[in-house]
């Protein structure tokens, strides 16, 4: 008696893409590759993660951003979390970067358990993806065996990284040379669906003069949000404090508001609103903030392919001791 397989439509897409990755290569990165060297990796970034996200809420938001930040230069080789002169950490593009402090206290645990053993761009990846997963979001299964790169540089950073001015072409060129497609372009923006922003990053988009006078300059912008938004800028575009959250209705969830918001013209930043004003994208915007799930389903493909970027395998890189620093 044959029993009928049901195997939803997600996870068939999803296996079927490991299958096509993993075969079609010489990448050897595997889903639990650390499974008999250091058993409890995953779990160690998991629970400083969620015992670090719980004390601080802001902390996911960090995480995230950190892992784009690192995979789209150089690739996920941990090479963000190099310090120096000249690193693409002292980049002033990535001045307002955080969550390093936890990738080292994770490294720590794991170099008392399982010596030299964890990279930190696995460790990158996985405190991002436990990071969304604390949030409310998808978990999402990656593969690890990333090694750390030994190259990090400043210069490569601006090439590599979207400013918030960008058009739709110039933020499709960048994505397409990471091998991501508009539809990842869409599904990865949805990270702003939580976590915060400065005020230079969208203060351009209105002015208010001397006298308190208020103008909306880019009329893609819901006005009387564009008024909520002065009031956190009190010192204009230079100030570095307070900051906003990026999704003003569930700021710590991680669920579809954000395309519920940009649909109400309150995306925060200009490359934000242009995903509803681009007939490109507008569609994939309307169905992911009426179905959860489909963003979801989304996310876990993009965010596999975002952790994927340049992956340095074997004498490419290193499993270096302390994150920021190469052996
Ligand atoms: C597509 C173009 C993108 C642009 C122009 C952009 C730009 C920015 C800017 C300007 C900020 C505010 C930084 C600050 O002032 O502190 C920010 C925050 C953030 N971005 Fe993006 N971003 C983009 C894509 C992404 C992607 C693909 C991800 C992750 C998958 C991401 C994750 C985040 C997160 C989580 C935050 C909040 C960070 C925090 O709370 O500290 N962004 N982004």
């Amino acid at each position: 008696m044959a029993e009928t397989l049901h195997i939803p439509y997600h996870l068939l897409t999803f296996v079927l893409f490991h299958l096509a990755l993993f075969a079609s290569s010489s990448y050897s990165v595997s889903f639990g590759f650390y499974a008999t060297s250091c058993p409890t990796a995953e779990i160690i970034v998991k629970n400083t993660v969620r015992e670090a996200s719980s004390l601080d809420p802001t902390l996911p938001g960090k995480l995230l951003r950190l892992v784009f930040h690192d995979c789209f230069v150089e690739g996920c080789d941990a090479s963000i979390l190099l310090q120096g002169n000249g690193t693409e950490r002292s980049d002033p593009a990535n001045s307002f970067l955080g969550g390093f402090s936890i990738i080292d206290s994770a490294k720590r645990v794991l170099e008392f358990f399982c010596p030299g053993t964890v990279s930190c761009a696995d460790i990158l990846a996985l405190a991002a993806r436990d990071a969304v997963e604390f949030a409310g979001g998808p978990s999402v299964l990656i593969p690890t065996g990333r090694r750390d790169g030994r190259i990090s540089l400043a210069s490569n950073v601006r090439p590599n990284i979207i400013d918030t001015s960008f058009t739709m072409d110039q933020m499709l060129k960048i994505f397409s040379a990471k091998g991501l497609s508009l539809d990842d372009l869409v599904t990865l923006s949805g990270a702003h669906t939580i976590g915060s922003a400065h005020c230079n990053a969208f203060m351009d988009r209105f002015k208010v003069d001397s006298k308190g006078n208020f103008t909306l300059i880019d009329s893609s912008l819901d006005r009387e949000y564009a008024a909520q938004l002065t009031k956190r800028c009190p010192g204009g575009a230079a100030a570095t404090s307070p900051t906003t959250d990026n999704d003003p209705e569930t700021p710590n969830l991680f669920d579809n508001q954000y395309y519920k918001d940009l649909l109400a013209h309150k995306g925060l930043f200009q490359s934000d609103s242009v995903l509803v004003s681009d007939k490109r994208t507008i569609s994939k915007v309307q169905n992911f903030a009426n179905n959860q799930d489909s963003f979801f389903e989304s996310w876990e493909q993009s965010f596999l392919r975002l952790t994927s970027i340049g992956v340095k395998i074997d004498n490419e890189g290193e499993v270096r001791q302390l994150c920021a620093v190469v052996n």
